[in-house]
């Protein structure tokens, strides 16, 4: 297995220090997907979709080329999406309704991203090994992305 270049708990300062003085957003997803993957050890894609008239949009990612468009209740991010719930699969194959973009993933986790109390989108993260996220992995990606939702927040202002 890859070691972890960071402890998850220092995830959160990591991405704080990242966006400092940074105000263009491409810029910082791109970063912090690359962030996110170098911490989360065992991951083989990490990465952002944008909602944009109920179709989840392919952001900033690391890992192979993914499905490009997830319309809202399709999939795990789909779902995560429309009921703005996180996603803790432990076997994406017993998931009804998983989208595989790459077939080496068996676990995911989801996060939504909320902006003026809205959806903004997701951060999804996969692994090829089974049971990959803990509840401790998901509790800090949550934190991480409430703290992006108002960093998002604060750049549209
Ligand atoms: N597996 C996801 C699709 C996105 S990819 O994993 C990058 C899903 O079921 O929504």
């Amino acid at each position: 297995m890859e070691t972890q270049q960071y402890t998850i708990e220092e995830l959160l300062s990591n991405a704080v220090a990242l966006s400092h003085k940074e105000t263009d957003l491409i810029c910082l997803l791109s970063n912090l997907s690359a962030l996110i993957k170098a911490t989360l050890c065992d991951t083989n894609w990490v990465g952002f979709y944008q909602l944009k008239q109920d179709e989840l949009v392919l952001g900033p990612f690391q890992g192979l080329p993914a499905c490009t468009r997830i319309p809202l209740n399709k999939g795990v991010c789909g779902q995560a999406a429309s009921t703005l719930c996180s996603m803790r699969i432990d076997n994406v194959h017993l998931f009804p309704g998983h989208i595989a973009c790459d077939s080496a993933s068996n676990s995911e986790l989801v996060l939504c991203i909320i902006v003026n109390k809205t959806c903004w989108g997701v951060l999804d993260c996969d692994s090829a090994s089974f049971n990959r996220f803990s509840p401790t992995d998901q509790e800090i990606l949550e934190q991480l992305c409430l703290w992006l939702g108002i960093f998002i927040e604060q750049l549209s202002q």
